[in-house]
C-alpha cells in the first residue's frame, strides 16, 4: 500500500505513525508562540534554523513566512534584491525527517510559500532560474535522514551532509558542505551558538572542516556547480 499523504492541518496522521515515529505535529498557534520566544532571530533574514525532526515543516514554514515577510517589506520594489534575499532566507532553513512523505511535503510547502509571494509581486517577470535555485537549495537542505544515527535513510552508511550557503560580494554565494556529525562535534565543544562557522570564530580549535567546497557562484546559477 502507498504511504498515506501527510495531512498538513491535522496533528496526527495515523495511530500507527504515532506509535512508530512519535509523529504528532505542533499546531500553528503553539509554533508561533514558541517562535515568539526567539522573535529577533526568526525575523533575521540570514539566521540559520535546523529542525532535526521537522515532520511536514510546521516550524520551518512559519520561520520562512516571517523571513519572507521581511524580505517583501524591504525589497519589493527591487526584484533582484527581493530574489537574492529570498534565496538567502530559504538557504538558512534546514530540516531532517525519517519519513520520505514528510520530507516531500515539507519541501513542497516551503517552495509553494516562496512561489506564491514571488508570483504575487512579479507576476509576468518571475525567473525560472530563481525558482530552480530555490528548488535546488530545498533539495539539499531538507534531508531524508535519521537524526539519531546522523545517516541518510536511503543509505545507512552515508552521513547526513549539510550545505552552508554564504552570501559574498552581493549576488555571489559560497557553498561549503559539512557532515552533521562534524558540526555537532564542534557544537558540543562550545557552550552556546548557532549552526555554522560564525559560532566558532572565537575558538578556531573547534572549527568544523568542510568535506567539500565549491567555487563562488551567482545565486541564480547555483544549480550549475558541482
Ligand atoms: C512529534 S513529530 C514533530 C514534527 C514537527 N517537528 C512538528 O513539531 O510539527 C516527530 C517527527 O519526527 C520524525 N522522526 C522520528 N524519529 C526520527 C529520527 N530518528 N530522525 C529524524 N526524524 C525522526 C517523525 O517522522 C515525525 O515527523
Amino acid at each position: 500500500m502507498e504511504p498515506k499523504e501527510p495531512q498538513i492541518n491535522k496533528q496526527v496522521v495515523s495511530k500507527q505513525r504515532v506509535a512508530d515515529h512519535g509523529e504528532v505535529y505542533t499546531s500553528e498557534r503553539e509554533v508561533n508562540a514558541m517562535l515568539d520566544l526567539v522573535k529577533q532571530e526568526s525575523v533575521r533574514i540570514e539566521s540559520r534554523f535546523l529542525e532535526p525532526a521537522c515532520g511536514t515543516g510546521n516550524f520551518l514554514i512559519e520561520i520562512l513566512r516571517r523571513k519572507l515577510n521581511i524580505v517583501a517589506n524591504r525589497y519589493r520594489k527591487n526584484q533582484i534584491e527581493f530574489e537574492r534575499y529570498s534565496v538567502i532566507a530559504i538557504s538558512s532553513i534546514y530540516g531532517i525527517d525519517i519519513l520520505e512523505d514528510n520530507i516531500e511535503a515539507c519541501k513542497s510547502r516551503l517552495l509553494e510559500l516562496f512561489e506564491t509571494g514571488y508570483k504575487k509581486l512579479y507576476m509576468d517577470n518571475i525567473k525560472g532560474t530563481c525558482i530552480k535555485s530555490v528548488k535546488f537549495i530545498l533539495n539539499r537542505n531538507i534531508i531524508l535522514g535519521d537524526a539519531l544515527t546522523l545517516k541518510t535513510v536511503d543509505n545507512p552508511e552515508e552521513p547526513i551532509i549539510f550545505s552552508e550557503w554564504s552570501p559574498v560580494n552581493g549576488n555571489m554565494i559560497k557553498r561549503r558542505d559539512f557532515t552533521m556529525c562534524n558540526l555537532l562535534e564542534a557544537e558540543s565543544s562550545k557552550i552556546s551558538g548557532g549552526l555554522f562557522e560564525d559560532v566558532y570564530e572565537s575558538d578556531p580549535a573547534f572549527l568544523p572542516k568542510p568535506v567539500k567546497e565549491y567555487p563562488l557562484t551567482h545565486f541564480l546559477r547555483i544549480t550549475n556547480v558541482e
